[in-house]
């Protein structure tokens, strides 16, 4: 027996009863209506889980989610649609929605959603031990490195707590270094799954069938080489939650992968002939507008639907007014810290320099530029000569290449450095862009990096994902 009380609520007598039929085989406890005032009155804090159809005849799914949102917060609500009305589904997904079906759903998709919402929302478990899987956080939390001051981020973050409970799928726009994967973070931070596995992985990373096995794992023998069962990112972040990061580098035909995996649930490893049931909450990141991306034909339509369904857009640190010396003093406190240096003030110069410049590379541009001018600049106070934009170093880098790398007496492994580093400024701390340009791995770039004590965040501030 699952003693668990779900209320369903659906005025189509088929499928009403097959829903109703399936869930009592599973052991759940039900109470059926085919009205929404009917179970409005029935919904209690006794009540687990409230499955509704949207359209019905007087009140709808939306009343009823309105109404349980605001008396019983803790009560998840699974909203089923049609195809006709996703668009409502999407924005009631925002108004705090645990999931949606669409209409005609399977049963095992069903079953999916509704573990996943008892797995996140567990009213039996007494003094709220939400999550018992501990994934220790090895760094310092998204949310407490997140600097903002400026109204537009303070109504992201605030957002961000609610989108956080929704099982909904996230895709976050913006330009590099604006901030994507930090959100990211931050989301599953606040959801319910906060004590569960992260994963992010960079799908413009690697070549399609690499990115094909990392994300699905591979049985052994599938292809040479395989000579264990890999388990797959898809399957490690199970019951967790997966970053998608770059989404729209993605093939088509991976494209239609993952499209199959967000409608069914689950996935085959590679080689494999048994599907593997699972519980993902999804987010995506790009820097394309995704939408022009898919009108241009690059990008599948269906699949931008499903991930679009709460669209974030992170704007360009150059529209965030004020915010940039906000962050900027705030770096320059943290980077103080870290170097063991009393934290200096910026100079009205400082200011106006930092004031005026575009800040192509965002958020990640603009600590690189803190991190070096906290090094360079005096104990009490940074002038603007301390800091460093790249247009003064595109000017050196101008009197060509050569001149700038290499210089009589200097080591093979000195000249290479230089070209790394200069490489790296000049795509702003993007690591990943640096070893596409460098023609190497991600792996070795940072490994090289390590070696010249570049230490991971600080210098490029990124994640990387692999
Ligand atoms: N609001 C913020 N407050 C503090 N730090 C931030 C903020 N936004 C971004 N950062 C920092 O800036 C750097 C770049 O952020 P992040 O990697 O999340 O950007 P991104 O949008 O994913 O970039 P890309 O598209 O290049 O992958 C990171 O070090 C991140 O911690
Ligand atoms: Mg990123």
């Amino acid at each position: 027996m699952n003693s668990k009380k779900i209320l369903l609520i659906e005025d189509d007598p088929t499928l009403r009863n097959a829903i109703e039929a399936f869930l009592i085989k599973q052991g759940y406890e039900l109470r059926v209506y085919d009205n929404v005032s009917k179970a409005m009155k029935e919904v209690g804090p006794d009540c687990h889980l409230i499955l509704s159809d949207v359209m019905m005849p007087g009140l709808t799914g939306y009343d009823l989610l309105g109404y349980v949102r605001k008396h019983f917060p803790t009560i998840p609500v699974i909203l089923m649609t049609g195809y006709g009305t996703i668009e409502k589904a999407v924005e009631a997904m925002k108004n705090g929605a645990y999931d949606f079906l669409i209409k005609p759903f399977s049963l095992n998709v069903l079953e999916m959603a509704l573990k996943s919402a008892f797995l996140d929302f567990p009213h039996d478990l007494p003094g709220e031990t939400k999550n018992t899987e501990k994934y220790p956080t090895a760094q310092i939390k998204a949310s407490d490195r997140f600097l903002a001051s400026n109204i537009k981020m303070k109504e992201i973050l605030s957002n961000l707590r609610r989108i956080a409970q929704s099982k909904a799928t996230v895709l976050i726009q913006g330009e590099s270094g604006t901030g994507k994967e930090l959100i990211a973070q931050m989301i599953h931070e606040f959801s319910p799954r906060a004590n569960r596995i992260f994963v992010a992985i960079n799908c413009a990373a690697m070549p399609d069938t690499l990115l094909e096995s990392e994300l699905f794992g591979h049985e052994k023998g599938s292809f040479t080489g395989a000579v264990a069962r890999q388990i797959g990112k898809f399957e490690l972040s199970n019951n967790g939650t997966i970053l998608l990061d770059e989404i729209s580098e993605m093939s088509l035909s991976m494209q239609t992968k993952l499209l199959r995996v967000l409608q069914e649930c689950e996935i085959y490893r590679v080689g494999g002939t048994q599907p593997v049931p699972l519980n993902l909450r999804v987010i995506c990141t790009t820097n394309r507008d995704l939408h022009q991306y898919t009108k241009q034909g690059n990008f599948r339509e269906d699949l931008y639907y499903r991930i679009n369904v709460i669209p974030i857009t992170l704007p360009p640190l150059r529209e965030r007014g004020d915010d940039v010396l906000f962050m900027a003093r705030e770096m320059i406190n943290e980077f103080s810290i870290l170097h063991a240096r009393k934290s200096p003030e910026l100079d009205e110069s400082a200011k106006q320099k930092i004031l005026s410049h575009p800040w192509v590379g965002n958020v990640r541009e603009l600590r690189n530029a803190m991190e070096r001018a906290v090094l360079v600049g005096s104990f009490d106070v940074i002038e603007n000569g301390a800091i460093l934009l790249p247009n003064e170093k595109t000017n050196r880098i101008s009197q060509g290449p050569a001149a700038d790398y290499v210089e009589p007496g200097l080591s093979l492994a000195e000249i290479e450095k230089r070209v790394i580093l200069t490489t790296l400024d000049r795509f702003h701390g993007n690591r990943t862009k640096t070893a596409n340009e460098l023609g190497i791995s991600l792996r070795t770039l940072r490994n090289k990096l390590k070696t010249y004590g570049v230490a991971g965040d600080s210098m490029s501030g990124k994640l990387d994902a692999i």
